[in-house]
């Protein structure tokens, strides 16, 4: 049975922990090269939103097939205060905080699907996946 992971997020050296799981899970299932630095760096971005804008959540990081596709799939999930505007939080540059706001345009540039869903008051879950080629 292939490996999985789940990763308790909610301090800066816990992103590095996310991002070195999903670097040795991808390895696994067969990603090399510059893929493993953006799913890296995609789970990266997902974690510290997770520890900036909701304080605490989980990563999970798992193998996932689609027909003969097979792949990786990285979920943040958390129970912080959800996201007003999923649309404009999804534009590069815009933050309601001191960040960059390229965070999320860029996690979802860099994996090949990305969905969000988040609830005020309830919390916010990332879902992205990545295929071998
Ligand atoms: N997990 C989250 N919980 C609550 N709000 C979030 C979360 N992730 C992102 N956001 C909101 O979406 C905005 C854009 O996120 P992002 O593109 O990563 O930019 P940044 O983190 O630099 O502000 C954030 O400023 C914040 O308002
Ligand atoms: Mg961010």
């Amino acid at each position: 049975m292939e490996n999985e992971a789940r990763v308790t997020i909610s301090c800066s050296a816990d992103i590095v922990t996310a991002r070195q799981r999903g670097r040795e899970l991808a390895t696994e299932l067969g990603f090399d090269g510059s893929d493993l630095t953006v799913i890296a760096t995609a789970i990266s971005e997902v974690a510290r939103n997770v520890v900036t804008h909701a304080k605490q959540g989980e990563i999970l990081i798992k193998p996932v097939h689609n027909g003969n596709k097979r792949g990786i799939l990285v979920v943040a999930r958390d129970e912080g205060p959800g996201i007003k505007s999923v649309e404009k939080a999804m534009q590069y540059g815009y933050s309601t905080g001191k960040g960059l706001g390229v965070g999320l345009p860029g996690a979802k540039w860099l994996m090949d699907e990305f969905q969000i869903e988040s609830k005020i008051g309830h919390g916010t879950k990332v879902a992205m996946k990545k295929w071998l080629k």
